[in-house]
């Protein structure tokens, strides 16, 4: 059903994913090599961290007027310029300032490719793989997280953060070559009347010519998608589905997963790790867990259910971060250890529930006259909520200790379990059309 083009097109739309985990992951390492380097404050280190999230929230904002105006392709090859160029800005950066100014310009293209990569795999899939390759990205996300911890180990050896920075810029130079030979995705081509470019392209894409029988209804549905303003979002209508969208987008975020990720080495030092080296080695420890959990999850889901792995994955959690906190009554011997076990469950079962199925479920619940608004939306509130972690974790570990914080967030996760208990509508294996009237019906 899918040509080797198709399987091109995923992969290099999937590099949007790689740079995603890559260029949110890389400070964790290089953090403690920058507070010496640039005399950092606390507040200054949060900055540092969350720079990049403000350039994600402005870029979230326009992401989707620039896919729905240049296309989808060209707004990937913007987000890969713009990778390119953070990367090398942050790795040659004398100044604090410079390095903030990099860290904005990588996090604009963050924020567009978090909309356009899954809207583009989505578009350019048949249905029957949709799920597949739109997890897929959340793959390639704890892939490029991992491949940042493993650059940051190699280089830590020496503190070489430049470097750490710097090797940001290969995949994204990878991604603009490929891009050169990416199709545009068939829908956009239909929305903009170009119905005869888009049939070639879905020759390409497809190996038969079921998609012929489709024909009217791609067009008609790629014009209804056209219509409809901000303010639908607020009519009472599609109230209940909007308010779920972005309530599990936040607690995708809140529950804390990237306090972790991007200040891992810092908790491992605190938790007694003796080195700097030893604490990022333990922090590759939890990258390798994040890409097998996150397998585990796309092979998996379509079976089980998104309920299933969202209560299941949330509790997990809870019992991850609450023997983090319990750990410091081991004796001193054990308490590294038992420390990053239980961090290693937290990411583990963030990696089968909240972090595939945020982005599974909010690719499906919205109904098609709302989607492109709401998803903009939702991924707002994702990059917001991501960046209000960031910027108070700090100051919540130097309030409460990293247990009392890590304490706070077990009790976020137990609110996340009543909230997908509540309500989260089950969607496995259901037609998109079947979801939106069971979503009317519930309002
Ligand atoms: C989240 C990111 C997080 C990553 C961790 C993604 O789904 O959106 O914020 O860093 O998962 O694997």
């Amino acid at each position: 059903m899918c040509t080797p083009y198709l399987y091109f097109c995923v992969v290099t739309a999937t590099l949007g994913g790689l740079l995603f985990g890559y260029h949110t992951a890389v400070i964790s390492g290089a953090l403690i090599y920058l507070i010496p380097a640039f005399q950092l404050s606390i507040s200054e280190q949060a900055f540092a961290v969350s720079m990049i999230l403000l350039g994600a929230l402005a870029g979230s904002l326009v992401g989707g007027v620039l896919a729905d105006r240049l296309g989808r392709k060209p707004a990937m090859l913007f987000t890969a310029v713009l990778f390119f160029l953070g990367s090398i800005v942050t790795a040659l950066s004398s100044s604090y300032e410079m390095f903030l100014w990099g860290r904005f310009v990588s996090g604009v293209a963050l924020g567009v490719i978090t909309l356009v990569c899954p809207l583009y795999l989505a578009e350019i899939s048949p249905s029957s793989c949709r799920g597949a390759f739109v997890s897929l990205y959340q793959l390639a996300i704890t892939i490029g997280i991992l491949g940042a911890f493993a650059v940051n180990f190699w280089f830590a050896e020496k503190g070489e953060w430049h470097w750490m920075f710097g090797c940001g810029a290969l995949p994204a130079f990878i991604q603009v070559v490929f891009l050169f030979f990416v199709a545009e995705t068939p829908p956009f081509l239909f929305r903009h009347h170009k119905s005869k470019e888009a049939q070639q392209v879905l020759t390409r894409l497809r190996r038969d010519r079921a998609w012929e029988t489709q024909l009217d209804a791609m067009k008609s549905s790629a014009h209804q998608n056209q219509k409809g303003k901000w303010k639908v979002l607020f009519e009472p209508q599609w109230r209940r589905v909007v308010v779920i969208g972005i309530l599990l987008s936040a607690f995708q975020q809140i529950t804390g997963i990237n306090a972790l990720i991007y200040y891992a080495p810092k908790i491992f030092q605190t938790a007694g790790f003796p080195s700097a080296d030893s604490a990022i080695l333990a922090t590759i420890g939890i990258g390798v867990v994040n890409v097998i959990a996150t397998v585990f999850s796309v092979w998996l889901l379509d079976r089980a259910g998104r309920r299933f792995f969202l209560l299941l994955g949330a509790t997990g959690m809870v019992v991850g971060l609450v023997s983090f906190v319990l750990s410091s009554l081991a004796t001193s011997t054990l308490v590294d250890l038992i420390a990053l076990i239980s961090l290693m469950v937290y990411v583990a079962f963030f990696a089968i529930g909240l972090g595939p199925v945020t982005w599974v479920v909010i690719a499906e619940i919205f109904p098609l006259k709302i989607r492109a608004k709401a998803m903009t939306f939702t991924t707002f509130v994702n990059w917001f909520c991501n960046y209000l972690v960031s910027l108070t974790f700090l100051e919540l570990v130097s309030l409460f200790g990293h247990r009392g914080t890590f304490l706070f967030y077990a009790l976020i996760c137990v609110g996340c379990i009543y909230f997908v208990y509540r309500c989260i509508p089950e969607t496995k294996g259901r037609s998109l059309e079947e979801i939106e009237a069971e979503l009317g019906r519930l309002r």
